[in-house]
């Protein structure tokens, strides 16, 4: 049986940040698919808009850079306003790109960490007070969260704070009822992260080699835990 069938979010808020592409966008179909009403937002309003007629009747979309925390407060206080508290919160904007450290510009290290993890405590941050109780928040984390990986340390570091975010929040937020996880995926087929990260058939192949079950993920895969996490 497949996961999704497994879960029934009918009258459920599920609001989906970086949700408009790739495995963010796999998941909010996904919670869409299980009967919850979907928001998404992200920088650009033409994907907003593409996604929120993707995931169909009652989708909410917000475009904002999640760099802003204003316009991130503004977006979770709109969509209260217009569909009530958040069951559950998926955070998940993010930006890669390899660069070795000496050819990485503070600007450039700064790029990551502001969108990846400073991003997550404004997504946080904002969130809190539109979250129902009990109530469930997923960060989307990566592997370079605890794993050193050449070319990546904007990412590297950026990552690892996002999961010391999750842990720090679990234990704050856990008495109130909220629930706080990061789903750590490994390489997603399809994804704008593994263009970046492995362009070409050599990349892609020798990437596939190192995954144990000899195959990339799929936002499937992903979007099946976080429907669990959200439970
Ligand atoms: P993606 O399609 O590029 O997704 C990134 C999303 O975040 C897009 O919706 C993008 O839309 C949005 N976004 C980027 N910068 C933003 C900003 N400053 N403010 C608001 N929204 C922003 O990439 P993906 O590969 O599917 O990755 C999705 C997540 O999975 C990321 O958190 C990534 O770290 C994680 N991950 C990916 C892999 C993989 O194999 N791909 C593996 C492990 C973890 P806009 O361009 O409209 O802003
Ligand atoms: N190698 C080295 N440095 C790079 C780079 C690369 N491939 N791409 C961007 N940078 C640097 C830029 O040179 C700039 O630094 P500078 O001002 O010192 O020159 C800095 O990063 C910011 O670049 P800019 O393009 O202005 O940033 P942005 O805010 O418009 O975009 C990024 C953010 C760079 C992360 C962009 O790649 C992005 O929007 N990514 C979202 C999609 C994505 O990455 N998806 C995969 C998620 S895993």
């Amino acid at each position: 049986m497949s996961g999704k069938a497994a879960f029934d979010y009918t009258g459920k808020n599920v609001f989906v940040v970086g949700g408009t592409s790739g495995i963010n966008l796999g998941i909010a179909e996904a919670f869409a698919a299980a009967g919850a009403r979907v928001a998404v937002a992200s920088r650009k309003q033409e994907k907003v808009d593409a996604a929120v007629a993707k995931l169909g009747a009652g989708a909410l979309g917000y475009a904002y850079d999640v760099r802003n925390y204003e316009d991130v407060a503004a977006g979770f206080a709109a969509f209260e306003e217009a569909a009530g508290k958040i069951d559950v919160l998926v955070s998940g904007a993010a930006g890669n790109f390899p660069a070795p450290a000496v050819g990485l510009s503070p600007n450039g290290f700064k790029s990551v960490v502001d969108i990846d993890l400073i991003g997550t405590f404004h997504v946080m941050r904002a969130v809190h007070s539109h979250m129902a109780r009990p109530g469930a928040i997923i960060n989307i984390s990566a592997p370079q969260a605890v794993q050193a990986m050449p070319f990546q340390i904007h990412v590297c570091a950026a990552k690892a704070g996002v999961d010391m975010i999750t842990k720090c929040l679990a234990i704050e937020w856990g008495s109130e009822g909220l629930r706080v996880n990061s789903v750590i995926p490994g390489p997603i087929d399809g994804t704008e992260g593994m263009e970046r990260l492995a362009p070409g058939e050599k990349m892609r192949a020798a990437v596939v080699k190192s995954v144990p079950m000899q195959r990339m993920g799929t936002p499937d895969d992903v979007a099946e835990v976080c429907l669990f996490l959200g439970s």
